[in-house]
């Protein structure tokens, strides 16, 4: 029996494929590789020494998803597969309604056709909107505010929906607050392409000298400092939060929904400031103006999950500085080939 991991060549998918075959599940990996490489998952094997299938496939042709639950004997799955960039998602609001609505229904159909109920859903802080006050807490009131937000929304809607109807569905929806750091062997983490769009893996990329600064958008939030806060999670306590969350479905009916953070909130200045302690590297920063569509300050209450899933983040700020930067520093370029960019010398991992 083995757990279906949909994108799982992906930044959370890899991480957890490592905490999955550590704790002896077996898995089968599924991914298109639009947003991801192969070379992921080979690195998850050199760090748990275990092989695992891994084929591609794209989850917007059915009967491809359904090839695989005719080859492997699955038991649940893990849905990461999705499209995640939010300001793309404006621009190509059809892509991703159909890239990320299509695939769910594909797998949900292939499940319930195959009597494989169980699924762990990745959903986002996302859905909240700039509706709730911080912290937020599973019953805050929803309403995502771009299409990416509303994919995942309409996605929990439909798992929501689905176990209604029928008991034999058991599903979780994990809202992930803000994923950030590497698995400590350096091997393997977050590689975006292009320009990045989140703030850790745009630091780590200054620092390795790729980009010459960061730019901070907005001085004059309501907040400690001015600057947007968020709450940061270490990327293996989410990964160990999947695996919570798949011992959960073995006992319970029905779909629930967790918040996924550490419940603290830091702002942009305070990470700037950790990680140079941290790293030692200077990170030269400019603060410009806000950026459209960001709100002031999002951060978790995550008592749902500690007391459910028994799941709580262990991890500090400067594990998750410390642990991005050894994998920055070690692979400046991420999965792709060395380029001919000069970068600093790593130091301080
Ligand atoms: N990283 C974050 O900050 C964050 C925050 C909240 C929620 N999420 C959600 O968590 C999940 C994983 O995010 P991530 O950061 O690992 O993203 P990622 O882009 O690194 O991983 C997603 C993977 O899914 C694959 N994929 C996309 N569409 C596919 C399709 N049609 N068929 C097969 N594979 C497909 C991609 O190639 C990629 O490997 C996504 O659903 C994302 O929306 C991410």
């Amino acid at each position: 029996m083995a757990v279906l991991v949909t994108g799982g060549a992906g930044y959370i998918g890899s991480h957890t494929c490592v905490e999955l075959l550590e704790k002896d599940y077996e898995i089968v990996v599924i991914d298109n590789f639009s947003n991801s490489q192969p070379e992921s998952l080979k690195r998850v094997s050199e760090i748990t020494g275990k092989i695992f299938p891994v084929i591609e496939v794209d989850l917007r042709n059915r009967e491809d998803v359904e090839d695989i639950f005719k080859q492997f004997n699955i038991q649940a799955v893990i849905h990461f597969a999705a499209l995640k960039a939010v300001g793309e998602s404006v621009t190509k609001s059809l892509l991703y309604y159909q890239n990320n609505l299509i695939s769910l229904l594909n797998i949900l159909d292939v499940m319930d056709q195959y009597s494989v109920q169980q699924i762990v859903f990745s959903s986002s802080a996302t859905v909240y909107g700039d509706n709730g006050r911080s912290p937020l807490k599973e019953e805050t009131h929803t309403g995502a505010v771009n299409p990416y937000g509303q994919t995942k929304l309409m996605a929990e809607k439909i798992l929501e929906d689905l176990s209604a109807s029928n008991r034999e569905w058991k599903s979780v929806i994990l809202r992930y607050f803000n994923p950030v750091g590497a698995h400590e062997s350096g091997k393997i983490g977050e590689d975006p392409g292009g320009v990045p769009n989140n703030l850790m893996p745009y630091l780590s990329q200054v620092a390795v000298g790729q980009r010459t600064h960061l730019s901070v958008f907005g001085c004059d939030y309501p907040t400690k400092d001015g600057t947007g806060v968020r709450d940061y999670i270490h990327i293996m306590d989410l990964a160990a939060g999947h695996v919570k969350a798949l011992q959960f479905l073995e006992n319970n009916e029905g779909c629930h929904t967790f918040n996924l953070g550490t419940g603290k909130g830091y702002s942009v200045l305070e990470m700037i400031h950790v990680f140079q302690q941290v790293t030692g590297i200077p990170i030269p920063y400019q603060i410009v103006d806000r950026r459209a569509g960001d709100i002031a300050e999002c951060f978790a209450n995550p008592k749902k999950a500690e007391k459910h899933l028994e799941w709580k983040a262990v991890r500090t700020l400067s594990d998750m500085c410390r642990d991005t930067w050894r994998w920055q520093s070690s692979n400046p370029f991420g999965y792709h080939p060395q380029s001919k960019m000069k970068t600093k010398k790593a130091s301080g991992a």
